[in-house]
């Protein structure tokens, strides 16, 4: 198969639902070999069968972000079944749901069990991806590609208190790891999306969300999560290769900033 990724070996997390899925169907349309891992193991092995049926190549592994143990498994997995690791794209991400009937939850709402579980998942699991991919790629000689799924959340006020704390974190996170990681030449750059209709939040692809998402970005409509695989895509394949320490917006102008109202 040829294309942008053309034989590079990819671990995808998140992988079972929304960007991640996207992103492992666009991925392997451009020729990269997919290591898909989800806390979802049965949503991931979905994926992965279809990636095949579409002609490329992928295995399936259950893997929980935040804890060091299983990613480490994950990329020694992926390498016995691929023979080395290129691109490690550290996608999977949670919120905290609103109670039925509730918006989100306010800061003082917030429990220090959410705040565990989020800053586990959102940060704790794009460290872990990013320690055992740096090991791996050292491990093969130097050179190598992370992307991370952000968030517009770490670019300005938006959404959730604690949400957007994990994701300023992972903002943050890419641009050092970038500079520390720069003389192994190793590429860190994050995609940030703004609001996506996936499985993240419940009921958000009804007909009120997507209205209320369209509003919130200049562009007019959500975002879809292939413009957010595209954007990872670009920035994990070469025509990113001068580009690290970078967190691209994919938000409809978002975070461009607010626009004029003008009269009429
Ligand atoms: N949907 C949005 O509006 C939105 C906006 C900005 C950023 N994001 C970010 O995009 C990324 C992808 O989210 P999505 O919208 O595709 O959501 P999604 O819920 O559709 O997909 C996330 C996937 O991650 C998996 N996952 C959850 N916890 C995990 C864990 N501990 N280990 C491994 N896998 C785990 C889930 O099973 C699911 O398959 C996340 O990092 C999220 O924070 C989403």
């Amino acid at each position: 198969m040829d294309g942008l990724l053309r034989g590079k070996v990819t671990i995808i997390t998140g992988a079972g639902s929304g960007v991640g899925r996207a992103a492992a169907l666009l991925f392997a349309q451009h020729g990269a070999r997919v290591a898909l891992a989800d806390i979802n193991a049965q949503a991931a092995a979905k994926t992965a069968a279809d990636v095949r049926t579409q002609g490329g190549e992928a295995m399936a592994m259950a893997c929980n972000v935040a804890s060091a143990a299983e990613v480490e498994a994950l990329v020694a997995h992926t390498v016995k079944a691929f023979g080395r690791l290129d691109v490690m794209y550290n996608n999977a991400g949670i919120t905290i749901q609103p109670e039925p009937g509730k918006g989100l939850k306010r800061l003082v709402e917030s429990t220090q069990a959410d705040m565990d579980r989020l800053f586990g998942v959102n940060v704790y699991g794009v460290m872990n991806g990013c320690q055992a991919a740096i090991r791996q790629f050292d491990a093969q000689g130097g050179g190598g590609v992370m992307v991370n799924t952000a968030s517009v959340a770490g670019l300005v006020g938006y959404g959730g208190v604690v949400y957007g704390a994990t994701k300023g974190a992972v903002v943050a996170l890419t641009r050092t790891l970038a500079l520390e990681v720069a003389g192994q030449n190793i590429r860190v750059n994050s995609v940030c999306p703004a609001g996506m209709p996936t499985n993240f939040m419940p009921g958000s692809s009804s007909e009120r969300a997507m209205a209320s998402m369209a509003q919130a970005h200049p562009l007019g409509r959500p975002v879809d999560p292939a413009e957010c695989a595209s954007a990872a895509l670009f920035l994990a394949c070469d025509l990113s290769s001068n580009i690290t320490g970078v967190n691209l917006p994919v938000d409809g102008g978002l975070a461009a900033g607010v626009p004029v109202k003008r009269p009429g």
